[in-house]
């Protein structure tokens, strides 16, 4: 199984969800890759935001050594699933992606708790008390992640599609 998060920045919110899915992989001693990227090159290099490390650090998540990196075209033959963080970055991904097969593994995380519903993860750049919030949505859909490929008995396969998760 292998999940690339994405946002915007790849400081904030996809390094939040790489670590706290990483995690729980690491938990239940699970073999699976994850990542994390951003639509935009402003940040690439840098390390996560010191507030998202902060609220990461609180819950017992370290992301303090990532480095932020921009998508690229490679990731949709790398990775099964590519779940971005709000209806923006799903429009940048799906841009990018050249044939149904790509465009099909692009989700929107939130999706994995209420189909349909396209709820965005909300950026919480200008806003210092939204990251605790950000961190429980995050948390949230990626435990229901787990389990929903758990019941799908597809953490025990190598091929994966979005038709699982839906
Ligand atoms: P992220 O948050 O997409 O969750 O990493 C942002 C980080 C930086 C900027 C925007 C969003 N920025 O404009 O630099």
């Amino acid at each position: 199984m292998k999940i690339l998060m994405v946002c915007l920045g790849n400081i904030c919110r996809s390094p939040l969800a790489e670590g706290i899915l990483r995690k729980k992989i690491e938990d239940q001693n699970l073999d699976w890759k994850v990542d994390s990227a951003g639509t935009g090159a402003w940040h690439v290099g840098q390390n996560p935001d010191v507030r998202a490390i902060a609220i990461a650090k609180k819950y017992g998540v370290d992301i303090s050594k990532l480095l932020a990196r921009q998508i690229r075209k490679k990731d949709f033959q790398e990775f099964d699933f590519i779940f971005v963080m709000d209806k923006e970055n799903y429009g940048n991904v799906v841009s990018m992606s050249s044939v149904p097969e790509e465009k099909n593994k692009v989700a929107m995380l939130m999706n994995i708790m209420k189909k349909g519903l396209n709820t965005n993860v909300p950026e919480p750049w200008y806003d210092d008390d939204l990251f605790d919030d950000v961190f429980k949505m995050i948390d949230g859909a990626c435990e229901r992640l787990m389990k929903n490929l758990e019941e799908t008995r597809s953490v025990h396969t190598s091929r994966h599609t979005m038709s699982e998760l839906k």
